[in-house]
Order: structure tokens, then C-alpha cells, then sequence
């Protein structure tokens, strides 16, 4: 395939962005879009330029660091994928591809297509843990969670953290991610002790970090990699609403 990708790039978080734009010849429409910047790079690097930074890790799903917005939407649109698991058969030979990074207030730029996220993760300091001794995994019958309980929670509980909800929402709201964090331990018995703090605390948190406030548009629940439910922000604003009520 040959394709031509318009990239955002940007030296520092004071400098401006620009789009460079990249001829790429030859790329196998079996390889991931994370190989395909590679490929870039190595072609850059060859060229003596700077190579195109761009977060990853696991390469397959797990850890959310590949944070791209391709072609206007977070992860390229592939339903219940990240961009690490986009493969370039998804687009046609000739195609023009622009990559740019999470855009989001709460989400500045570090360079290229990294941005700094350490706002989701002041919010999980905020309240996204339990503090009672759980100790080692018991006999699974030995605990009183109903299987629809254990399931949503499981189901909450896939949020990776990537922010591409915040990336997708005109509001850059962080709501699907603080539900899903504050769901998955509010419907298990571990997640009781703190369960008012919690709600009340990761709330707090997350607009004293600037993201935006939910106008449930449903953007969030599109391009979520794990296709985490919009039914948990509902969740989360009737468990806010008892703990300010004291219940
Ligand atoms: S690199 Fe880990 S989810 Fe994409």
C-alpha cells in the first residue's frame, strides 16, 4: 500500500504544532499502525530527522498508552480496538491518513503525539482503590456477589484508562472513565468502606483537573477501546447523588 500521512507534530508543549506530511511506500496491510509509524521513523531517522513520538507499550490492548487520534477519531475508528490493534488493511492503497494526538485541556501535549495524562491518574489517587485487606483470591463461591453484580463490575472493571472518551467528548469529559473506575468497586463488597469518599472525591477531582462536564452526547461510549457502557455514567451520578445525601 501507499499512503500518504499528514502527522502533528510539535517540539515542545509551548512550541505550536504543524502537520508534516509523509510519503509511505510499500507498507504491508498486515501490520498494526503502530508498525506503520515505525516505519515512518525508521524512514525519517534514515533521512537524518527526528522521529515522530508516539506513546505505546503492550501492542495489543492492554495498557492504553497509544493515545492517536486517526482521522478525527480516537483509536481510527475501529469498533472495541485501540490503535495498536488497527491493522492497515483498514484503509485503501492511496488513502490519506492524519494522525494527531489526544486534544483535551486536561490532556497538554509533551511532544508530537504524546500528551501528558497524569490527570486521570490523580483522579484514581483521588479514590480509585480500596483500602481494606482483600488478601489472596478466595474460593469464588465463598463470596456473597451475585453473578449480574460480578459481571457489571468485570464489565466496568475492563476500562483501561486510555482517555479516548475524553478525546472523543466536545466537552473533553473524563465521565465514562471516572464511572467505570467508581463502578467497578462500588458494586463489590470490598469497594464499600469508601464508597461515599470515593464517589465524592474522583468527582471533585476530575473537575478541579478541567475536564468538561457531561452533556451525554455518547461520543465517549463509540470509540471506547473496551466499549465500556454510557448506563455507568448514569450509574455514577445516582451514587454521587446518595453520598451527598449522606445514604
Ligand atoms: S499500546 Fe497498549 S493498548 Fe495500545
Amino acid at each position: 500500500m501507499n499512503l500518504t500521512l499528514h502527522i502533528w507534530r510539535q517540539h515542545d508543549p509551548e512550541s505550536p504544532g504543524y502537520f508534516h506530511t509523509e510519503e509511505v511506500s510499500d507498507v504491508s496491510p498486515d501490520i498494526s499502525f503502530l508498525e506503520c509509524l515505525d516505519l515512518v521513523n525508521e524512514r525519517l531517522m534514515q533521512r537524518g530527522s527526528q522521529p515522530v513520538a508516539f506513546d505505546s507499550d503492550c501492542r495489543e490492548g492492554i495498557c492504553g498508552t497509544c493515545s492517536l487520534v486517526i482521522n478525527g477519531v480516537p483509536h481510527g475508528g475501529s469498533r472495541g480496538a485501540t490503535a495498536c490493534q488497527l491493522h492497515m488493511r483498514s484503509f485503501r492503497d492511496g488513502d490519506t491518513i492524519v494522525v494527531e494526538p489526544w486534544r483535551a485541556k486536561a490532556f497538554p501535549v509533551l511532544r508530537d503525539l504524546i500528551v501528558d495524562r497524569s490527570a486521570m491518574d490523580r483522579v484514581i489517587q483521588a479514590g480509585g482503590y480500596v483500602s481494606v485487606g482483600t488478601g489472596s483470591a478466595p474460593e469464588a463461591n465463598s463470596l456473597s456477589v451475585s453473578k449480574d453484580d460480578a459481571d457489571r463490575a468485570m464489565d466496568a472493571a475492563q476500562c483501561i484508562g486510555c482517555g479516548a472518551c475524553v478525546a472523543a467528548c466536545r466537552n473533553a469529559s473524563a465521565m465514562l472513565f471516572v464511572a467505570a473506575k467508581v463502578s467497578h468497586l462500588s458494586l463489590l463488597p470490598q469497594g464499600q468502606a469508601e464508597r461515599r469518599r470515593r464517589v465524592l472525591n474522583m468527582v471533585g477531582k476530575m473537575d478541579e483537573e478541567q475536564f468538561g462536564a457531561c452533556t451525554v452526547t455518547g461520543a465517549c461510549e463509540v470509540v471506547c477501546p473496551k466499549e465500556i457502557s454510557l448506563d455507568f455514567i448514569g450509574r455514577m451520578n445516582r451514587e454521587y447523588g446518595r453520598a451527598l445525601l449522606g445514604l
